[in-house]
């Protein structure tokens, strides 16, 4: 019997924005009580970009996605959906998707937004997958998109320091070699949702002048808790992600954890067995950028001329909820 090829999905474009203001470690030590010492040796961080108070989330994905579609040497015409990943939305409704495809003059294509913190660009690829290889859509703009200094309490020097703004778009479509997504896995634990949120703004907790007081509208987090449910987790997803796709560690060519502390990055190599030059980071550059991280390094990758034909890269995100998810790739 003749084995059917599997049909899948692959990047045709992509581009990344950051904003011009870089807020550096010793910017930070006249703000909080805090060092570059600290910072560099407990999360890897040594700078961040913050966006302006103009910019909203949207205006920087809507950059992003106008260099993704430069790339991939098309219009905005001829796209069919606009997927958008993201915690830090320019409004809870209308969606940034839709703020987006205002800003691309997009037509009348579908746009939604993805909720799953951290995790939303590999959510974005796995939905993509199915959208495209169903027939619903021939070309997805995928993007994620953060202002996470937005929801950031500068005052608060567990939190602060983490964090940078930053926007990252892909174009995608079917394949028609033996490039793209191989193998997927994703997973969600609401139980634990509570270790990482932004409690007031939404119906359990609406906004007001108490909620404001309480310091309710930032980012709030138990960092240790997720430490060490981020690194199990972003080992389960990778082992899992590479057995479903057949392959074994030693196909890994690049390992692209989700960029949120160098700890949890080196942990995650070592988990998975992958040695250190092959696991990428770029997060003393951008700190954590959530949704935007793992399409950067994607895109550093390529323009550095890192990634040949036929290379096998394992992507590996945890974020708010919790979710995580792995994603084997043959660039
Ligand atoms: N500067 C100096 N000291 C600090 C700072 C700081 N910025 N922050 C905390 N400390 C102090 C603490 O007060 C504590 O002092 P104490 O011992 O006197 O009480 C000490 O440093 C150790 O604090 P810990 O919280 O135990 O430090 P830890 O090594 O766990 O690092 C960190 C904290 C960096 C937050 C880590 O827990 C982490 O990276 N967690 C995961 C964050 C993450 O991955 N978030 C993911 C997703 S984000 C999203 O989805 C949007």
């Amino acid at each position: 019997m003749v084995k059917e090829k599997k049909r899948r999905i692959k990047i045709i474009g992509s581009g990344y924005y950051v904003p011009d203001k870089v807020l550096t470690n010793s910017d930070l030590e006249k703000m909080v009580d805090t060092s570059d010492e600290w910072i560099v040796t407990r999360t890897g961080i040594r700078e961040r970009h913050v966006a302006s108070d103009e910019q909203a989330t949207s205006d920087l994905s809507v950059e992003a996605c106008r260099r993704a579609l430069e790339d991939a040497k098309l219009d905005i015409g001829d796209i069919d959906l606009i997927l958008l990943a993201t915690a830090t939305p320019d409004t809870i409704f209308p969606s940034t998707a839709c703020w987006v495809h205002y800003g691309l003059k997009a037509g009348n294509i579908p746009a939604f937004d993805i909720s799953a913190g951290c995790t939303g660009f590999l959510y974005g690829l796995i939905i993509s997958e199915a959208l495209i290889l169903n027939g619903q859509c021939k070309r997805i703009l995928l993007v994620g998109g953060e202002t996470l200094t937005k929801i950031t309490n500068w005052k608060d020097r567990q939190t602060c320091v983490l964090f940078g703004d930053a926007a990252a778009a892909v174009v995608l479509k079917e394949s028609h070699d033996d490039s793209g997504m191989i193998s997927s896995y994703w997973k969600a634990d609401g139980s634990l949702g509570s270790l990482l949120s932004l409690p007031a703004g939404g119906s359990r907790i609406p906004a007001s002048m108490e909620t404001v007081e309480k310091g309710l509208h930032y980012l709030q987090m138990k960092g240790n808790d997720v430490f060490k449910h981020a690194v199990k987790r972003m080992g389960e997803a990778a082992i899992a992600a590479l057995k479903k796709a057949g392959l074994k560690k030693e196909d890994v060519d690049y390992l692209i954890p989700h960029q949120a502390n160098i700890r949890i990055i080196d942990a995650t190599g070592r988990r998975v067995n992958v040695p250190p030059e092959k696991v990428y980071s770029n997060i003393h550059k951008y700190g954590n950028v959530s949704v935007a991280s793992i399409p950067i390094a994607l895109y550093e990758l390529k323009t550095e001329g890192k990634l040949k034909k036929g290379d096998i890269i394992l992507m590996d995100a945890f974020g708010a909820g919790f979710t995580w998810a792995g994603i084997v790739y043959r660039w």
